[in-house]
């Protein structure tokens, strides 16, 4: 029979999820995991509050469980992430400014080696931007300004140069002044000779907002000549859920899916988590859940068969 996988490598692309190191003993979870994708990103396990707690003491043990049974069951890896101002050790912040490049190159050049070649790509750089096309004042760019970013992307990319590099953002999968944001960055990266490799989508939807200019916006990042990805998909909905709100986020996902199909340079779409059961979404939107093609028993929602349909 068929699956998301099957049906995405027949179109070139793939089909991922996000998994955390405690799915893995959840044995209805797995058998969803490895029958319907072939793309696995870490939840939280590559972040910076887990792979180096305290300067210069690196932790790889849940990253590596997880590449593990990655590589155990034919799924790739994109690897989540090395600088992001949230999930950022206290120190970090702390650091007096000249000392955050060197930390953030340590970081990166550690923890992309201790990766290299187990890796597809990495999200080097995670939600860089504010709502209305600012850089966030955070860590990195209070000490090291707009170039910050120029200097981790080399830095990933003298550590593992096969991997693809990426900037990865939510609200910058339609035309707006975010994604506006994000592809001058990427045009001014790409005219420095930054070894930028990808625009990841993350595209955490709320029901019935998927942006009609999805499409179009991914296509003019293609056209830089970059990857695009749609990264951390879910799509939420005001609990409890109609059957009529589940209809509806079965077109959501099928319009995802066909936007990702209509543009050569989209790699392949990644749900964030495989179900209902796992999603970060009841724990950060109050009120909202029931985000993923699968429901709390693993039972396939409206949403899988309509992606099914959409590959
Ligand atoms: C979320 C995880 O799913 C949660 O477990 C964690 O508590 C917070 O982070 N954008 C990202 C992801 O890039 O790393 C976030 O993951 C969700 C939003």
């Amino acid at each position: 029979d068929t699956s998301l996988k099957q049906l995405s490598e027949a179109k070139g692309k793939y089909f991922g999820t996000a998994l955390v190191q405690s799915n893995l003993s959840n044995s209805a979870l797995v058998g969803v995991a490895t029958s319907q994708f072939d793309m696995m990103t870490p939840g939280n396990e590559m972040k910076w509050d887990t792979t180096e707690p305290s300067n210069g003491s690196f932790n790889f043990g849940p990253g590596d469980t997880l590449v593990a049974f990655a590589q155990a069951h034919s799924m790739k890896v994109r690897g989540h992430n090395l600088v992001w101002h949230s999930q950022l050790p206290g120190w970090v912040s702390s650091l007096p400014s000249s000392q955050v490049q060197a930390a953030m190159e340590t970081h990166i050049t550690t923890e992309a080696t201790h990766y290299k070649g187990e890796v597809y790509s990495w999200d080097v750089v995670n939600e860089p931007f504010n709502e209305d096309g600012t850089l966030r004042q955070d860590a990195f760019y209070n000490a090291m300004g707009t170039n910050y970013i120029a200097d981790a992307i080399r830095t990933a990319h003298a550590a593992d140069p096969n991997a693809k590099l990426y900037l990865n953002d939510y609200n910058i999968e339609g035309e707006n002044a975010k994604s506006n944001a994000m592809y001058s960055l990427a045009q001014s990266l790409l005219a420095q000779g930054v070894p930028l490799g990808g625009i990841g989508l993350e595209s955490h939807f709320i029901l019935g907002q998927v942006p009609s200019t999805m499409q179009a916006n991914m296509q003019r990042f293609a056209a830089l000549g970059l990857d695009v990805a749609v990264t951390e998909l879910d799509d939420r909905i005001q609990l409890p859920a109609s059957s009529a709100n589940l209809q509806q986020q079965a077109s959501d996902y099928s319009a995802v899916i066909g936007d990702c199909l209509a543009v050569t340079r989209c790699v392949g779409v990644s749900q964030w988590g495989v179900g209902d059961a796992d999603s970060w979404i009841p724990g950060t939107f109050s009120g909202y859940g029931a985000a993923t093609m699968y429901d709390q028993n693993y039972q396939p929602k409206p949403a899988f068969n309509a992606s099914i349909a959409a590959l």
